[in-house]
């Protein structure tokens, strides 16, 4: 089977989803998996742009840097690119569901619905919070990722 390739897709792309691909890859390296990741956002406001400072930070205190991430929209080819797409939340998944073009091959799922117990649930968008609500999306990407990464090792 080829190798595993992971996007991951919030609104913006500067908050949820860089967090979500920067824990997966640490995840990912520590365990040796052999595999991509990226993100992306369903909308077009950040395309080029840095993740937001509080992401910055929040990568930061786990001793990643993820400066040179930039904002990227999704795009059709991501639905043959990559094996695993994974929606920040349910708005996302029906963003994707719709732009789904014929012969999309990615699977398409919640991220959460990997992490037992958090089936349908989504990452609460920490864009309009405070620095405590980016930790918690870190905790909550960070165990999604280690889940993911336990379920492609198999
Ligand atoms: P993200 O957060 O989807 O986690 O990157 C957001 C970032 C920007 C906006 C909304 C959510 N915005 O409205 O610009």
């Amino acid at each position: 089977m080829s190798q595993p390739a992971l996007l991951f897709v919030c609104l913006g792309n500067i908050c949820r989803s860089p967090l979500a691909e920067a824990a997966f890859r640490r995840r990912a390296a520590e365990a040796g998996l052999a595999c991509t990741a990226d993100s992306a956002g369903t909308g077009n406001w950040h395309v080029g742009s840095p993740p937001d400072p509080r992401a910055v930070a929040e990568a930061a205190r786990h001793g990643i840097d993820i400066t040179p991430y930039r904002g990227r929209q999704v795009a059709k080819a991501d639905f043959t690119r990559f094996t695993h797409i994974l929606a920040l939340d349910t708005q996302n998944l029906a963003d994707l569901t719709r732009l789904t073009p014929p012969g999309a091959t990615a699977s398409l799922a919640l991220l959460l619905d990997h992490v037992p117990g958090r089936y349908g649930q989504p990452v609460a968008d920490p864009y309009w919070g405070e620095a405590e609500d980016f930790m918690r999306t870190w905790e909550e990407v960070d165990e999604a990722a280690r889940a993911l990464v336990t379920l492609l090792k198999r």
